[in-house]
């Protein structure tokens, strides 16, 4: 029976997890496929740190050339994360003809190009299902199933972390401190959440699923990211009297002036599907040409999700193998041009804290009326005893610079800008 070798880079969650699949379907991959997989080399940092059973710890080694540098090995699962080296080894094993198993979103978004032209030079492919999304077939389904539609639109809760805190704000009134501590201690939030609270973890995968869905390369340069933290209680039950929950949403559109992308927290209509999407779950909602508005849903992260999402990628790069047919899976991009997109048109949620004196809201009426600003709706409650009042305005679609130039205009004797927000057009 034909052996197919592979080597892992890292052994943490990940990589173990992916040791262990392994094993358990090795028998039917031997009956279904005719090949028997066989994990040769394994890449670790520590080669004194306990392992769990499943690994075979005969096979470990602190040399990464006993992984990159075996002519047998012929398919590399890359699980160390971070940009360095992970991006200088995989494009070495590209180079000498290795296929790459990852779910390295950092490392990807950052040398989309480099890592695809290293594929086209040893003629090995690239694969990537668990980078975003988790266990959600989602790079498959723009990759392949999704070919014959033009996507305009792609609008995602990509990033588990963030959801999870926002749902445990809206549902049970905590503060995002209160939250984040809450998600820190039961392990849902990295003890340094700054890459998923403001935005880059996002980013980094809007890159990615945009670079699929659009034919072009998106760099992360040319993604706008604003970050979460500066949600507070006020936003989420305005929000809701208004109809809305918020969202850290990636969103990206193709239109005439090119991409516009960008991760930013949104207001999203309660009967959107993604208002539904709670916890640590990510969702895809796009529009095709051809097949309308659709949704995918599904855990985004977590040790089983992900090896379990770079197996079916292991799997399809050996059946690929095996049946000597080849994916398309490698090839270079065109970068995106520039974004010639002048300015944006979208509804806005404004709060304010103003004083509570008279004339106040004629000066908030008079920046928003010279630019051309509607209002679509005002919350000023009542019960909210405080010094001053809180204004929250719900505007209609407008220019995004007039909205930024009327509230830079308020005078800030009388009134305090709290937060600014998109709102999502799509009603669901
Ligand atoms: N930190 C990510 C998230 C997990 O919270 O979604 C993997 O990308």
């Amino acid at each position: 029976m034909k052996q197919m070798y592979i080597g892992l880079l890292g052994c943490g969650n990940i990589g173990s997890g992916v040791a262990k699949l392994l094993g358990e379907m090795a028998d039917s991959f031997r009956e279904s496929y005719g090949i028997a997989p066989v994990i040769k080399a394994i890449l670790v940092r520590d080669l004194t740190k306990t392992r769990p059973d499943y690994v075979d710890v005969s096979l470990l080694t602190t040399d990464k050339d006993r992984v990159l540098q075996d002519p047998e090995i012929g398919y590399v699962v890359e699980c160390l994360g971070g940009e360095h080296p992970s991006a200088d080894w995989m494009c070495e094993a590209l180079r000498l003809g290795k296929h790459v198993i990852t779910a390295n979103k950092m490392a990807l978004a950052l040398h989309w190009q480099e890592l695809h032209a290293a594929a086209a030079a040893g003629q090995a492919q690239l694969y990537y299902e668990a980078a975003v999304g988790g266990a959600m077939p989602i790079i498959k389904m723009l990759h392949d199933s999704l070919q014959a539609n033009r996507i305009d639109r792609l609008t995602a809760i990509i990033n588990g972390t963030t959801n999870y805190l926002l749902t445990r704000m809206t549902d049970e009134g905590l503060g995002y401190r209160e939250a984040l501590t809450d998600a820190q201690a039961l392990g849902l939030a990295e003890p340094d959440p700054t890459a998923d609270v403001e935005g880059e973890d996002a980013m980094y995968k809007l890159s990615i699923l945009s670079s699929l869905a659009f034919h072009r390369h998106l760099p992360v340069q040319a993604i706008e990211r604003e970050g979460m933290t500066h949600i507070t209680q006020d936003d989420i039950r305005n929000a809701r009297e208004l109809g809305y929950s918020i969202k850290l949403l990636a969103h990206a559109t193709q239109t005439e002036a090119g991409m516009d992308a960008y991760v930013s927290p949104m207001l999203v209509p309660l009967k959107h599907p993604l208002s539904s999407v709670k916890g640590a779950f990510n969702a895809v909602f796009l529009h095709g040409h051809a097949c309308g508005d659709m949704m995918i849903y599904g855990r985004g992260a977590g040790s089983a999700p992900t090896a379990g999402a770079m197996m079916s990628d292991l799997i399809n790069a050996m059946r690929q193998a095996a049946e000597e047919r080849r994916l398309s899976a490698c090839f270079e991009q065109a970068e995106a041009p520039a974004s010639m997109l002048q300015d944006r048109m979208s509804a806005f949620y404004i709060r304010l804290a103003a004083q509570d004196a008279t004339g106040v809201l004629a000066h908030i009426a008079a920046s928003l009326s010279e630019r051309q600003i509607g209002v679509k709706a005002l919350l000023q409650p009542e019960e909210r005893a405080m010094e001053g009042a809180q204004i929250t305005i719900l505007t209609h679609p407008a220019s995004e610079k007039s909205v930024r130039a009327a509230v830079a205009a308020f005078d800030p004797h009388l009134v305090q800008v709290m937060n600014v927000l998109r709102v999502e057009a799509n009603e669901g």
